[in-house]
């Protein structure tokens, strides 16, 4: 945790978040336009902004759950461990799963809930992200779906924390030291 003195310039505004959703929901609403139920599995903490206004603009029967993911460095970044620190609260055994996500970094949080959600036997398993760093990468992994492609700056507002703080802003913004 950091007290130096910053900014933060907007990089991605609401209005701009809202037309991209609109969007990406009528996407998933085409994949999974069948189902009998989608069970939208947001990762906290930084989803859950994302995932409210998303659920919102489908038009599908929904279940809204979470999971929490935590990852430990251990000085090799490659060999970064992604632990469950809170479950599904539901059964996804033969379910159609959506994962919603924030932000893809590194890659490590989304690969591993991933493989481990498919260990369970969804009917389909699919990612959506709203924001995706491509330049961090160390592991092959893209969400199904992106919102926003951005480049490797620190980012916060729209669920997104600098030292748990901003997750509130209606916008994302790029922190300046100064
Ligand atoms: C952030 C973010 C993603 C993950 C992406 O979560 O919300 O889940 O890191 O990073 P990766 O692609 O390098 O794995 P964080 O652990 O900061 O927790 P939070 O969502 O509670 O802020």
């Amino acid at each position: 945790m950091t007290h130096d003195p910053y900014v933060i310039d907007e990089m991605i505004s609401a209005k701009s978040i809202a037309a991209r959703i609109e969007d990406l929901a009528k996407t998933i609403q085409t994949e999974f336009k069948d189902t009998d139920k989608l069970v939208v599995v947001g990762l906290l903490r930084g989803s859950f902004v994302f995932i409210a206004d998303l659920v919102r603009e489908l038009d599908l029967p929904v279940e809204v759950d979470f999971l929490e993911a935590s990852s430990y460095g251990d000085g090799m970044e490659s060999s970064r461990e992604v632990r469950i620190l809170k479950d599904l609260r539901g059964q996804i055994e033969g379910r159609d799963v959506l994962v919603v996500e924030d932000i893809v970094d590194t890659g490590h949080t989304l690969h591993q809930v991933i493989d481990m959600l498919n260990t369970r036997h969804p009917r389909k398993l699919k990612s959506i992200a709203l924001l995706d760093k491509p330049s961090r990468r160390e592991v092959d992994m893209r969400a199904d779906w992106t919102g926003f492609e951005i480049p490797d700056e620190f980012v916060v507002g729209y669920g997104i924390d600098y030292a748990q703080r901003n997750r509130n802003l209606p916008f994302i913004g790029k922190v300046r030291f100064t």
